[in-house]
């Protein structure tokens, strides 16, 4: 018998539901004749009648709400579910068909919210963007693993402030949450390394509430604080900024000499033929120098414009350098700076574009001639490198001259950037040749590397791919490699 079945009370029942028939039969003994023994004994038929039919109904109703309530303290999954009873009445085995059905769809139901649950919990966790959820009451509901990489672990029921330190990032989650309106910031995080990051704090609503306006939950979920990191958004706007400044203070330079040098000739040195001859000297190399500063600026404009689309023609580089050598020669003899070419007498060939490679050894052998010493060698060697599976082609070129401070090698490949900007431009550099160098190297998939000792000399080594005609090399570089 279930533990809810209470026999007083099935008595109580009994009586009641049979006293309507017994008051009947009590007044036909008293009032028809009906004589007393017949009259106890259809009594004792309709007691024992409503007696039965009660038991049954009341012991499935005492079953189901039993039942119902093992159910109710039952935790899905479904393998542990309590045993059906058995019940007597038809009516209580429809009943009991119904709640069957109606706790296997609400199974059902509640497993496909979990699976929802638990993909979005992937997405939140896949996310790159560092993410937090915030409840109500400032503390954190749930933090994605981005955020826990930067922030650390979320402090189980603590305030977000200890995630969380940026005064701005809390001011303004402070009103979002009192107002319900979305809100972005950009803050800079100093520590490990300085990181910018676009911040923006939307509120989450109640469903079924539109404006959200003070309707945020109390302690619920209330706001989703995301951060998008713009570091290199900020550098490159930061040195978009400094290229242009640069470059027109360049410009600026030899232009207000010329202009200056104009005014010189058409006032106080009209009629002096020697200063005319002098200055006209110098108007021709600043002249120069505007040119090849223009020339330099185009030529890196263009470079950029072609970066991701990797030459495919498999060249020799070997007449490529030799034209440049060729080139440089005089120059070469009057510095008494010879240049000597070391190369094994089969060289694979690279994808590569000629002209841009040419510029790239004649960049590198008029910083050799200008920064190496007077009456030292150059030496231009090629050789083929291996890692792993990978042939490349390096060809170094080393100089005999003052070399380059260590702290200064990381940025020489920055445009304008001279370790001694007064020689440089004595000597008619526009700090732009190893940018380009740099360039023209990425966009043929390569590597560019610069060894140095000062006092020594210093080597630029030039990687490059060895074309698949060759044993053992790279396919043509694909479009999409990375730089
Ligand atoms: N072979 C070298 N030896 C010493 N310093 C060098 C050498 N090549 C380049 N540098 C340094 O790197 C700077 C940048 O070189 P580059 O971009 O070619 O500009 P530029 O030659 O026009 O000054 C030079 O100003 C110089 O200070
Ligand atoms: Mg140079």
């Amino acid at each position: 018998m279930p533990s809810s079945f209470s026999i007083g009370r099935w008595i109580g029942l009994t009586i009641l539901f049979s006293l309507p028939g017994l008051l009947v039969l009590a007044g036909l003994a008293i009032w028809a004749g009906l004589d007393q023994g017949s009259a106890a004994a259809a009594g004792l038929v309709v007691v024992c009648a409503v007696g039965a039919l009660t038991l049954i109904y009341y012991r499935d109703a005492s079953s189901l709400r039993r039942y119902l309530q093992l159910l109710n303290s039952t935790p899905p999954p479904a393998a542990n579910e309590p045993r059906q009873p058995k019940l007597g009445s038809e009516a209580g085995r429809n009943l009991l068909g119904e709640i069957v059905r109606l706790r296997r769809s609400w199974l059902q139901r509640e497993g496909r919210l979990e699976r929802g649950l638990s993909n979005l919990n992937q997405v939140i966790d896949a996310l790159d963007d560092p993410l937090l959820i915030v409840n109500g009451n400032r503390t954190v509901a749930r933090a994605n693993e981005s955020s826990v990489q930067l922030f650390g672990e979320a402090p189980d029921g603590r305030d977000v402030s200890v995630m969380l330190r940026h005064p701005d990032v809390l001011a303004s989650l402070d009103a979002t949450l009192a107002d319900g309106r979305p809100r972005s910031l950009e803050i800079t995080q100093p520590v490990p390394v300085e990181q910018a990051f676009e911040v923006r704090i939307v509120p989450l609503r109640e469903p079924g509430t539109d404006t959200g306006q003070g309707e945020l939950a109390e302690a619920g979920p209330a706001a989703v604080v995301t951060f998008h990191d713009i570091t290199s958004l900020k550098r490159s706007e930061q040195l978009r900024a400094d290229f242009v400044a640069n470059a027109s203070h360049e410009l600026r330079t030899p232009l207000s000499a010329l202009v200056g040098f104009i005014e010189t000739l058409r006032g106080p040195a009209r009629e002096d033929a020697e200063a005319r001859d002098r200055f006209l000297g110098i108007m021709d190399e600043q002249a120069h120098r505007m040119t090849r500063l223009v020339s330099d600026l185009m030529s890196l404009s263009r470079i950029e414009q072609d970066e991701h689309t990797p030459p495919v023609e498999p060249i020799s580089l070997v007449p490529v350098i030799k034209g440049v050598i060729d080139g440089l020669e005089l120059t070469a003899r009057e510095r008494k700076m010879p240049i000597r070419f070391h190369v094994p007498d089969t060289l694979p060939t690279v994808y590569g574009d000629a002209d841009q490679l040419a510029q790239v050894f004649q960049n590198l052998l008029d910083n050799a001639l200008k920064y190496g010493r007077e009456d030292t060698e150059i030496t231009v060697a090629a050789r083929v490198e291996r890692t792993g599976r990978r042939r490349t082609l390096a060809i170094s070129v080393a100089d005999r001259g003052q070399g380059i401070e260590k702290d200064h090698i990381p940025r020489l490949t920055e445009r304008f950037f001279r370790v001694d900007p007064a020689r440089s431009r004595s000597l008619g550099g526009t700090g732009l040749g190893l940018a380009i160098v740099k360039h023209i190297v990425s966009r043929h998939r390569g590597r560019f590397a610069v060894e140095s000792t000062l006092g020594e000399g210093s080597t630029f080594t030039v990687y490059l791919p060895i074309a698949a005609s060759a044993k053992g090399s790279a396919a043509p570089p694909q479009q999409s490699a990375a730089l």
